[in-house]
């Protein structure tokens, strides 16, 4: 195990506060991928620093929060208002996810954007300051600070200039998008001049690395090398580190009584149906209308289907207050309204879609009971989703379609169904020669899977950063 002391800092906090009274508070889980796996992570001396989401603008609620999450091993940054308004929903997501999904802005919303530009921008690197400033208090010497994501470019460089000497690491959890795409950012050269500021910068896939070195080469004329990006004879380690799950624990979860009560449920209210699955925040990102108008697709051309399967949608509301989601929102209940008036009955609907996120062990009876899981994204870092699934299908062995835009189609390829999700034709085809696979078909993909899933894990993953950071600032000791 790893016993050097960990600061892992992101904005999002594994828990998000709820606030119950003038000092109290409670905790919830967060949802997405990034809390999933640092939530993998076991056997380290690891505190957390990030935002707890929600704004706390008077002292006593300050206080209040900071006790309770201390019992969590999670320090908060507290962010007012604007800043939020600014740097989370406008410069976040509202700027650098679309961008780094190869995502567009919407025509009307371009403008806005481009004209709010600089004023985000600055909130950005101010609230990157709030959060050097807080790992600041915290640092010992020796310490590993590990940033994480978009939200956070700006801070290696924040933490390096207050000291040198800090152990700095940077993963993004996002595509990093080609170049071509990437030099469109206004702030384009400032971020790549932060994020190098780090010993040790790592990426989902090798893809994504090579995109960022040849950004750093295109736009800030420096060198790559396979080792990574050099500035004057000072090197930034640049490398992929495909993330994980911690499978066992959803193998434990299926062998809970209460699981297994549900699971038992499940089967019994979706008996004589294929059960498809889809898990997703409800992101633009995802794919969903591409995935439901695929399944329609599908019943369309294949009535014998139509009362023989039900698409189970869990669509995780998530950073509702940019408007982009919101849209997002209505244009998929939209979608699933008149899919459901057209081919439901009067006893059965072939969508069920749910705005809500589920606790861990409803979701993994879900996973269980999973004949088909279609994970459509139109472009994702990895998708952890896919991954839970293989999980828990020990003993179903059902089937994944998969988006050939995920970063998981490079470690599951070879057992899922990869697929095109623009192409609501060929998602079509595979769902049918999904529900119709043979099970000696099904098996050997499932082994594919299952084997990787449980030997590539979050554990793996943060040990290997870890390590490689050490040994990446050694390494730099012996070359001066
Ligand atoms: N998840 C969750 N609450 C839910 C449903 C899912 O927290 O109600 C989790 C899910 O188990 C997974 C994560 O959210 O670990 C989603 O990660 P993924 O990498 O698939 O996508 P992201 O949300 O990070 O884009
Ligand atoms: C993705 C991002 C994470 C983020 C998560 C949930 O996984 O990579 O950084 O935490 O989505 O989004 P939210 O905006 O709610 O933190």
């Amino acid at each position: 195990g790893m016993k050097q002391r960990l600061l892992v800092v992101a904005n999002r906090l594994p828990v998000s506060a709820v606030r119950r009274g003038e000092d109290s508070w409670s905790l919830e889980i967060s949802a997405g991928g990034l809390v999933s796996a640092l939530l993998g992570v076991k056997d380290v001396d690891a505190k957390w620093i990030g935002w707890a989401g929600v704004n706390v603008s008077d002292e006593v609620g300050q206080r209040a929060l900071v006790r309770a999450l201390a019992e969590k091993r999670c320090i908060p940054v507290f962010l007012d208002e604007e800043i939020v308004h600014q740097y989370y929903n406008g410069y976040c997501n509202n700027i650098l996810w679309p961008l780094f999904h190869y995502l567009g802005l919407p025509q009307e919303d371009r403008l806005a954007t481009t004209r709010n530009f600089e004023s985000q921008f600055n909130a950005y690197k101010r609230a990157n300051q709030m959060f050097a400033d807080v790992v600041n208090q915290h640092y010992q010497e020796g310490d590993v600070v590990w940033c994480h994501d978009y939200h956070l470019m700006f801070l290696p460089k924040c933490l390096k200039e207050h000291n040198s000497k800090m152990k700095v690491g940077w993963f993004l959890h996002t595509p990093f998008p080609s170049s071509e795409i990437y030099r469109t950012l206004p702030s384009r050269s400032d971020l790549l001049r932060s994020v190098l500021a780090a010993d040790l910068v790592g990426f989902h896939t090798y893809d994504y690395a090579r995109h960022f070195v040849s950004a750093c080469t295109r736009i800030l004329g420096l060198e790559g090398t396979p080792e990574g990006v050099e500035d004057q004879g000072r090197l930034t380690r640049v490398a992929a580190f495909p993330i994980g799950i911690d499978s066992d624990r959803f193998k434990r979860a299926l062998d809970l009584p209460a699981v297994k009560k549900h699971v038992q449920e499940l089967t019994q209210r979706f008996a004589g149906r294929k059960v498809m699955l889809g898990v997703d925040r409800l992101d633009m990102i995802k794919g969903i209308p591409q995935k439901i108008l695929a399944f329609e697709k599908f019943l369309e051309e294949s009535p014998d289907w139509r009362d023989k399967v039900v698409l189970l949608q869990i669509a995780v509301p998530t950073r509702t207050d940019v408007p982009e989601y919101q849209k997002l929102t209505s244009q998929v209940h939209e979608i699933v309204g008149r899919i459901n008036g057209r081919f439901g009955t009067l006893t059965a609907v072939p969508i069920h879609h749910l705005d809500r996120s589920l606790d861990f062990h409803a979701l993994c009876a879900l996973y269980a009971v999973t004949d088909v899981a279609l994970v459509t994204s139109l472009r994702d870092g990895m998708n952890l989703v896919s991954y839970e699934f293989v999980a828990c299908q020990g003993s179903k062995k059902g089937v994944l379609i998969l988006s050939e835009f995920a970063g998981a189609a490079q470690s599951l390829g070879a057992g899922a169904l990869l697929v095109n999700p623009w192409n609501i034709t060929e998602v079509a085809k595979n769902i049918e020669h999904a529900l119709s696979m043979t099970s000696e078909e099904r098996e050997k993909r499932h082994r594919h899977n299952y084997a990787h899933v449980t030997t590539h894990t979050a554990q793996d993953w943060a040990e290997t950063f870890v390590s490689e950071l050490n040994d990446t600032i050694v390494e730099a000791q012996l070359r001066t």
